[in-house]
């Protein structure tokens, strides 16, 4: 498998997430405030929610059913009920193309 076109630059509003299916792969899209696009695991660890109903706060993505806040870089959560991390993917910008392979996520420490 490789990257795959999601979407393009001009679909981002910033600090707002898109949610984009991937060979049944959900997954967060998101334009930082610094213009940075990231992608995570679409559902939070706690719930079957989708994060990307949720709000962006910095490096965060919030879930809006119980407020645990998803960091855009590692995926971890920074504060309960939610503990385990979400997946963190590359995303590839050419042009206006947003690229990610939902098959590789990238080591976080
Ligand atoms: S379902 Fe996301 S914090 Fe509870």
């Amino acid at each position: 498998m490789s990257a795959q076109k999601v979407l393009k630059l001009s679909d981002l509003k910033q600090d707002a997430a898109v949610r984009v299916v991937i060979d049944d792969i959900p997954i967060a899209v998101v334009l930082d405030s610094n213009g940075e696009v990231h992608a995570i695991g679409d559902t939070c660890t706690h719930g079957d929610i989708s994060l990307s109903d949720g709000f962006v706060e910095g490096e965060t993505l919030e879930c809006w059913a119980h407020g645990s806040a998803f960091s855009l870089r590692t995926g971890r959560p920074l504060n309960l009920p939610a503990y385990e991390p979400v997946p963190v993917y590359e995303v590839t910008i050419d042009g206006d193309d947003i690229l990610i392979d939902p098959h590789v996520t990238k080591e976080v420490n």
